[in-house]
């Protein structure tokens, strides 16, 4: 009776009725089932991506636990599966997609729910990494029931021997404050990394109740990893107003060591050194990126030939449409010889194009050149431009719909702006060369320039006749070499 009391009473709050002491079954139960209602609309839903990873319906924000094991990438995502928007107490599982070549992928069941019956309310980000006896493990952070996030989250740990199916350690919770010399609010967002045969983890949070962003260090005690010591802040973040850091990845990239963070804004870099004795990282440098203000909480990848795969959150999709989000296209990350991060779309996403359409030594001028793209609203633009002696060269994408917005793209050489968003683009000396790759996919804007500036942005969704125009100010430029594809689905 008091249980179908306490049952309608969540209904009638429109709370997620898993949320509060489920048993596992349950939980699970209804959670795939709400996201089966959900699928139906989402995925008719015209401004939804078809070759941006995503949850089949219903809300998802962060990617976890990337990995790459037994010949498939592995991503993990946070899911709300009763919601189409983040809802109240940000009610998290784990949702699931792997891929054997980046390029087509398959979705799977929710790999982590909350376990009720121990008092578990949600489960926060996290990262996946093999333990020392070789089976595969996620760490992430466990919210309990009616516990706060602020001040009283722990980090837990789940094992599985496929990937598919997880079982929660015993050693539940595997970190808890009681490590800590002092308190960290927002504590949460374990990564896992290896140095000098040691095995490490890194917390984001905050020092005092509102500031001192920092990221935190343990140190495994045990093969398991279910044993932890602390070993300090890591990282305090320089800029006294940077309220936090969530989601820290921390990684070696060539003999640089390399530290993303998420402040509640733009995503950060920072690269410097990482010194496993005193495990202090120090920063030389550090930069954005993705200037656009719909890419967060990135979480990075290695694959077995050594390279750094990362994908972000992109957040700021229209509400009710039985979906919401998607992650960014997977970025290979490099180092330029000025020590600042790039980043490239993975090679294997030329394997989604359909059919080329090109174009050779354009000549750009004040008057603008019109070519015709290929006919959809999912496609690939690759822009090779000199900009010889012009000082701005702009170009805009356009619907067939007459006054439909135009999605432009300008470079005055100092900064790149893509719809709104304004991000600074330096060239090398003597250098007159801008490389674009444009991605539409629907609703998705993701731009790369020269490599090292990104904007990712949400838009109004071209139609199926779209158009590029080109121009170029304060003298000529030429588009040495102008191609687009369609891009098929990775589903
Ligand atoms: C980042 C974040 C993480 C947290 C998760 C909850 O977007 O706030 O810090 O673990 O989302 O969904």
């Amino acid at each position: 009776m008091l249980r179908i009391f306490r049952l309608c009473l969540l209904v009638i709050c429109g709370l997620p009725l898993c949320a509060w002491g489920d048993s596992t079954n349950e939980a699970i139960v209804r959670a795939t089932a709400a996201i089966q209602a959900a699928v139906p609309r989402a995925q008719t839903d015209p401004i939804r991506p078809i070759f941006h990873v995503a949850s089949p319906a219903q809300w998802m924000n962060d990617p976890n636990g990337p990995i790459f094991y037994k010949g498939y990438y592995h991503l993990f995502y946070q899911l709300n599966p009763f919601r189409d928007e983040s809802g109240p107490r940000a009610l998290r599982y784990w949702g699931h997609v792997r891929s054997r070549d980046l390029v087509k992928w398959e979705p799977l069941p929710i790999a982590l729910w909350p376990s009720g019956e121990l008092g578990e309310e949600s489960i926060w980000s996290g990262c996946c990494t093999l333990n020392d006896l070789g089976q595969p493990m996620c760490f992430y952070t466990s919210i309990g029931v009616g516990k706060s996030a602020f001040d009283q989250a722990v980090q837990w740990a789940a094992v599985g021997d496929d990937l598919i199916q997880w079982h929660k350690s015993p050693a539940n919770p595997v970190l808890t404050d009681a490590l800590n010399d002092r308190k960290i609010y927002d504590w949460r967002d374990p990564f896992i990394f290896r140095d000098h045969q040691k095995t490490f983890l890194v917390t984001g949070g905050h020092m005092a109740r509102d500031r001192g962003a920092a990221v935190n260090i343990y140190e495994a005690e045990n093969p398991e990893l279910t044993q932890w010591k602390h070993r300090g802040v890591m990282f305090e973040h320089p800029d006294a107003d940077a309220p936090t850091v969530e989601c820290p990845n921390f990684f070696k990239l060539g003999d640089q060591w390399v530290l993303f963070v998420s402040p509640y804004g733009k995503v950060q870099y920072f690269i410097g050194d990482f010194n496993a004795q005193t495990c202090r990282f120090t920063a030389r440098t550090r930069g954005v990126l993705d200037w656009g203000s719909s890419f967060y909480a990135p979480n990075t990848m290695q694959v077995s030939d050594g390279r750094r795969l990362v994908w972000g959150w992109l957040n700021g999709f229209p509400g009710g449409l039985g979906w919401n989000g998607c992650l960014s296209l997977p970025r290979q990350l490099g180092l330029g010889r000025d020590g600042q991060l790039r980043q490239n779309p993975a090679p294997q996403l030329s394997k989604l194009r359909g059919k080329k359409v090109g174009w050779k030594d354009v000549q750009m001028s004040n008057g603008s050149e019109k070519l015709t793209l290929p006919k959809t609203n999912t496609l690939e633009i690759q822009a090779e431009i000199d900009m010889q002696s012009a000082n701005r060269i702009e170009l805009g994408i356009s619907s067939g719909v007459k006054d439909a917005p135009v999605i432009a793209v300008t470079f005055d050489g100092a900064e790149l702006q893509v719809v709104d968003a304004k991000a600074p683009l330096l060239l090398a000396k003597g250098e007159r060369k801008l490389t674009l790759r444009i991605f539409i996919d629907r609703s998705v804007l993701e731009v790369f320039a020269n490599e090292t500036v990104c904007v990712t942005k949400i838009i109004a969704p071209l139609d199926a006749n779209p158009t590029l125009t080109i121009r170029a100010d304060g003298g000529p430029a030429v588009a040495k070499q102008m191609q687009s594809w369609p891009m098929h689905t990775i589903w």
